[in-house]
């Protein structure tokens, strides 16, 4: 086990996204004391607004820029004496990948080696050869898809990509990698399964659903309905990230996962029968019958399933919510920031693509 590390001032990229948003507020609450700098382009996945409340501290501080800027991302990081980097910053949804994988190759892989070459110029070309971390945020997806009866994935599991994006993030994975073991530069990687929670972009699953649901229209559902993915309240993310900053090993990557692999269907099953509970005279209830199977997505991936020994043995960790506690703090979030999804500036992916 490597001393534990303790970062002053973080690097969050893509901090105004659906991750990185709760991540920030995660961090400085917890450790009140470490500055951090989110850098984001505010591509239609990031909201400034979302960190606003935060505006006023004075260990915090926002900036709109692209990670593929590598020499402004150098003088930032010398400039503050930024020391931790945590990379979020990615272009995130299948769907695009599928209709426009080139902004996925551009961000993921040429945006993710840009702010690899700004670390190493900066920490380690000037001699700053410890003191520092470059956490990559990454993805289940990765390794690909698993058979109903197949092991859960670990981190020795063959990479195999099937979409645009899993690729895209299976490059960046190695380029990090490729990073620590040529360069020496202090990387950590994390795959991590669905996360959800506040802060989603509502093109994604479960916010779609919610927002589907309370506006009484009908709940996309793709195919069957019975691909399984495992899924995990975003804090608890962030509590294995935190994890593997403060101890992880060097140049190790780490699986996170819920333990909570559940077909589509349940889980839009599940989110009808919470607003069932919360609005049993809606109009629209029972709030399954919103539900329509549409055509299945090109190559969609059968089941993931993480095997997240590893990061619990060596480092005890332990997700804090349940899956039902996790769905009703989101639905909770979702009603109470009705702006957030309500107004015209979110359109929902599928809409678009009618429209195109
Ligand atoms: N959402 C999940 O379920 C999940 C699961 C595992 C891993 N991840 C990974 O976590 C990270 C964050 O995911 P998310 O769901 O929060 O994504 P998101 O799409 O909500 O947010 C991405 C953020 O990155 C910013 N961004 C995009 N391109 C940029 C660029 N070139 N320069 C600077 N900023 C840029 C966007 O403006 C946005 O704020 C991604 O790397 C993703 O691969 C996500």
């Amino acid at each position: 086990m490597n001393p534990a590390y303790h970062p002053r001032h973080l690097l969050v990229t893509g901090g105004a996204g659906f991750i990185g948003t709760n991540f920030v507020y995660y961090w400085l609450d917890k450790y009140p004391d470490c500055k951090i700098t989110v850098l984001d382009a505010l591509t239609y996945a990031g909201r400034q607004e979302n960190l606003q409340p935060l505006d006023e501290k004075p260990n915090f501080r926002f900036v709109k820029g692209d990670i593929l800027e590598q020499e402004r991302v150098e003088n930032l990081l010398r400039g503050a004496q930024i020391d931790t980097i945590v990379h979020f910053a990615a272009e995130s949804h299948v769907d695009r990948s599928i209709y426009g994988p080139d902004a996925f190759l551009r961000t993921n892989i040429d945006g993710t080696h840009s702010l690899l070459k700004a670390a190493k110029t900066v920490w380690l070309d000037q001699g700053r050869l410890d003191q520092h971390r470059f956490h990559h945020v990454s993805t289940d997806e990765v390794y690909g898809t698993l058979g109903p009866a197949d092991p859960a994935f670990s981190e020795t599991t063959p990479y195999a990509p099937n979409s645009p994006y899993a690729a895209s993030k299976a490059a960046s994975d190695h380029i990090v990698r490729a990073y620590q073991h040529t360069y020496g530069l202090n990387t950590t990687t994390s795959n991590c399964s669905n996360n959800y929670g506040p802060w989603q972009y509502p093109e994604k699953l479960i916010p779609l659903t919610i927002a589907k649901l309370l506006q009484g229209r009908p709940v996309p559902v793709y195919g069957d309905g019975q691909q399984i993915r495992d899924w995990l309240y975003v804090d608890d993310h962030n509590r294995g990230i935190d994890l593997i900053i403060h101890q992880g090993r060097l140049g190790e990557t780490y699986n996170i996962g819920g333990n909570n692999e559940q077909t589509n269907l349940n889980l839009v099953s599940t989110l009808c029968q919470l607003l069932d509970q919360r609005f049993p005279h809606a109009p629209h209830a029972p709030h399954r019958q919103l539900i329509t199977h549409v055509a299945d997505r090109p190559g969609h991936d059968r089941r993931y399933a993480i095997n997240n020994s590893r990061i619990s043995t060596e480092l005890g960790y332990r997700p804090v919510e349940t899956l039902a506690s996790g769905l009703s703090r989101t639905l909770d979030w979702y009603l109470e920031h009705r702006e957030f999804w309500e107004n015209g500036d979110i359109a929902l992916f599928g809409e678009h693509k009618e429209k195109a």
